[in-house]
């Protein structure tokens, strides 16, 4: 089978920069999962349909026709429908409503092969919140990444800004607790390790720190 390493955890720990450092160093294909709830969220919105409604909102899912360019945070484009909706889609805003709709189990169902499509040799690297539990469970490396709520908080206002987006540390940090508290108890795939999951506790532990603890796991 085509090797997949996961990197699943909360909110703001650095998953995004962490698996497109390892798609780049391996040349390996990335999934970003949670763009897909995004997408799917904003599907939803845009056509009118309750968010509520999440059998409506699965049946969304199949008809969209979405397409990832641009390797890096600063040259990504995210084409769905043909048009680049990459600006909606990573606004803090949007991963409230993807998290809405990630807690039901007719949206995970309506995801679950359209990633797992993203198997493409020569690899993968998977990224989200339970790619090392139901997604891609046979992965070869599962990494877990955690970090303090406030560190996570002051990291997405970095990323934010960076992106010329204005936003407030305590209405991040108010908005990133209350999705974690969504995401850990849910019913279906809460935000849990994997029982084999490697955790990373990525607190005080800058990106290049982070990648160099992978590459020694990496060598054995
Ligand atoms: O970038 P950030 O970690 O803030 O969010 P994201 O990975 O884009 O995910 C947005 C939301 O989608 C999360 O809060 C989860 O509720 C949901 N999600 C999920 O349930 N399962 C995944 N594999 C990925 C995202």
């Amino acid at each position: 089978a085509v090797p997949v390493i996961t990197v699943d955890g909360p909110s703001g720990v650095g998953k995004g920069t962490v698996s497109r450092g390892l798609a780049e160093k391996l040349g390996w294909h990335r999934l970003d999962s949670g763009a897909l709830y995004r997408i799917l969220a904003l599907a939803a919105v845009d056509a009118g349909v309750s968010l509520r409604d999440t059998d409506a909102v699965a049946a969304l899912a199949p008809k969209l026709d979405i397409r990832f360019t641009g390797d890096h945070e600063d040259n990504e484009a995210i084409w769905v429908d043909g048009r680049n909706l990459r600006d909606r889609v990573r606004a803090e805003a949007t991963g409230g409503l993807a998290s809405q709709i990630a807690a039901a189990p007719a949206v995970r169902a309506a995801l679950l092969q359209r990633q797992k499509d993203f198997r493409v040799a020569p690899g993968l690297i998977g990224d989200g919140r339970d790619m090392g539990t139901v997604v891609f469970p046979d992965a070869a490396l599962k990494l877990f990444l955690t970090a303090s709520a406030e560190e996570r908080a002051r990291r997405r206002l970095r990323q934010l800004s960076a992106a010329g987006q204005s936003a407030i540390l305590e209405d991040l940090s108010t908005e990133i607790s209350t999705r974690d508290e969504r995401d850990r108890t849910r019913s279906v795939a809460p935000l849990v390790p994997a029982s084999d999951a490697i955790l990373i506790d990525t607190t005080f532990l800058s990106p290049t720190q982070v990648a160099e603890r992978i590459d020694d796991l990496l060598k054995d």
